[in-house]
C-alpha cells in the first residue's frame, strides 16, 4: 500500500525576537504572568519585508534541501495559513511562483491553528489517491499583522514563523511498522466560531480585522477536544500512548500541553515543547516544533510521532506518523 512518508523538513523564523519584557511598556503585563500562564518566553515578529509567502518559501526551500529534492520534484503545495499575503490568490500559488515552480498545483488550507494537521491529512489523501507523488506541506503565519497590540489578553500569545515537510509516496506493507502517515482524525464544530475569530473579512467588513479570543473558553474546551481526537487516532492505528516515541502538540499554552499529555498518559520526556521559543504560531507551530526536535536529534527515522492541534472554529485534529 502507498504511504505518505516524510522525506525532509525545514523551518524559517523572522529575524526579530520579542521577549516578554518587551511588552511591559506597551500593555499592563509582566514576564512572570506570561511565563506562568502560558510558558511563553519569546516570539519572533515579522518585519515589513517578511511575509507569510517569504517565510513559507524559506521553510519550503529548507525542507527541499533536507530531502535532497528541488521544486521540479514536487507535484502539489498545500499551505496551511490564516494570514495569507492577500485575500486571493492563494499564498500557496505565490510560494509556488517564488520557488520557480510552474507545473503541478497549489492551494491554501484554512483551519487556523489546526491548519498543518489538516494539511498533512489532506496531502496524505492526494498521495494515496495517486494524484500526487510528492507534496510540500507548509504552515506559515504572520499573526503579528492581525493582533490588537493594545489587548494584553491576546497580543502576548502569538508569534510568526513557518515550517514545512516534504511528503513522498512510498510503498508500505499496510501495518503500523510502515513509515509515513498511519492514521488521522479531523474534527470541527462551528458552534464555537465566536470564541476565537478575526473581526473582519472581505465579505463582511471589507477589512482585515483583528484577532479576538475568549481565552478561558478556549482553554476550557482544549484538553477534552485534543484528547478525544487523539484517542480516535490511537484506536484507528491500534496503538496506545506507550507505543509513541514523540508527542508534537500545537504550541499554544504549556498548561494545555501538560494537561493533555497527562490525561493521555504520555510521558513528559516524550513531549516536544517549543512554545517558550516561538509563542503560538498557529498553523506553523507543529512544523516548527518538528524542526527543533529533528535538528537536535530527538526525532529520528523510524520514530512513531503524534501531531495534534486545536484552534479557531473550533477545529481540531491529530495525525499519527512514523518518521
Ligand atoms: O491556538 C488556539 C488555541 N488557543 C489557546 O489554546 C489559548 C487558550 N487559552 C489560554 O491559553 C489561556 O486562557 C490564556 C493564556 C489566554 C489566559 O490564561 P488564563 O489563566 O485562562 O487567564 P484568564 O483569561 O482567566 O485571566 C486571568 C487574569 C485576568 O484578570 P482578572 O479578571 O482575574 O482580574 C486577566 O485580565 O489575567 C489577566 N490577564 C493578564 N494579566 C497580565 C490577561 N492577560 C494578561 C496579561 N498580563 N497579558
Amino acid at each position: 500500500m502507498i504511504r505518505s512518508v516524510v522525506r525532509g523538513n525545514g523551518a524559517a523564523l523572522p529575524r526579530r525576537i520579542m521577549k516578554n519584557a518587551d511588552f511591559e511598556g506597551m500593555v499592563e503585563t509582566s514576564d512572570e504572568w506570561i511565563v506562568q500562564r502560558t510558558g511563553i518566553r519569546q516570539r519572533h515578529v515579522a518585519a515589513d519585508d517578511e511575509t507569510t509567502a517569504s517565510l513559507g518559501e524559506a521553510a519550503a526551500r529548507a525542507a527541499l534541501d533536507s530531502a535532497g529534492l528541488t521544486p521540479a520534484d514536487i507535484d502539489l503545495i498545500v499551505l496551511a495559513t490564516s494570514t495569507p499575503n492577500n485575500t486571493f490568490p492563494a499564498t500557496a500559488v505565490e510560494i509556488q511562483n517564488r520557488l520557480g515552480m510552474h507545473h503541478g498545483f497549489a492551494f491554501d488550507m484554512q483551519a487556523v491553528c489546526s491548519g498543518f494537521v489538516y494539511a498533512v491529512a489532506t496531502a496524505d489523501l492526494y498521495i494515496r489517491g495517486g494524484l500526487a507523488k510528492r507534496v510540500l506541506v507548509i504552515g506559515s503565519e504572520t499573526f503579528s499583522r492581525i493582533l490588537d497590540w493594545s489587548d494584553r489578553s491576546t497580543c502576548v500569545l502569538f508569534g510568526d514563523g513557518a515550517g514545512a515537510v516534504v511528503l513522498e509516496a512510498q510503498e508500505g506493507m499496510g501495518g503500523i511498522a510502515d513509515r509515513g502517515v498511519l492514521a488521522a482524525s479531523l474534527r470541527s464544530d462551528g458552534v464555537h466560531k465566536d470564541k476565537l475569530f478575526v473581526d473582519g473579512g472581505p465579505s463582511t467588513t471589507g477589512t482585515v480585522g483583528h484577532l479576538r479570543m475568549e481565552g478561558r473558553e478556549v482553554f476550557k474546551h482544549a484538553v477534552g477536544m485534543i484528547t478525544d481526537v487523539i484517542e480516535a487516532t490511537f484506536a484507528q492505528a491500534g496503538i496506545t500512548a506507550d507505543d509513541l516515541d514523540w508527542f508534537v502538540p500545537h504550541q499554544a499554552n504549556k498548561r494545555i500541553i501538560d494537561a493533555s499529555a497527562k490525561k493521555l498518559g504520555i510521558a513528559e520526556e516524550k513531549v516536544v515543547v517549543t512554545v517558550d521559543l516561538h509563542g503560538n504560531t498557529s498553523a506553523a507551530s507543529v512544523p516548527l516544533a518538528l524542526s527543533v526536535a529533528v535538528a537536535d536529534g530527538r526525532i529520528k527515522k523510524g520514530d512513531l510521532v503524534l501531531l495534534e492541534a486545536m484552534g479557531g472554529g473550533f477545529t481540531w485534529g491529530a495525525v499519527l506518523l512514523r518518521w
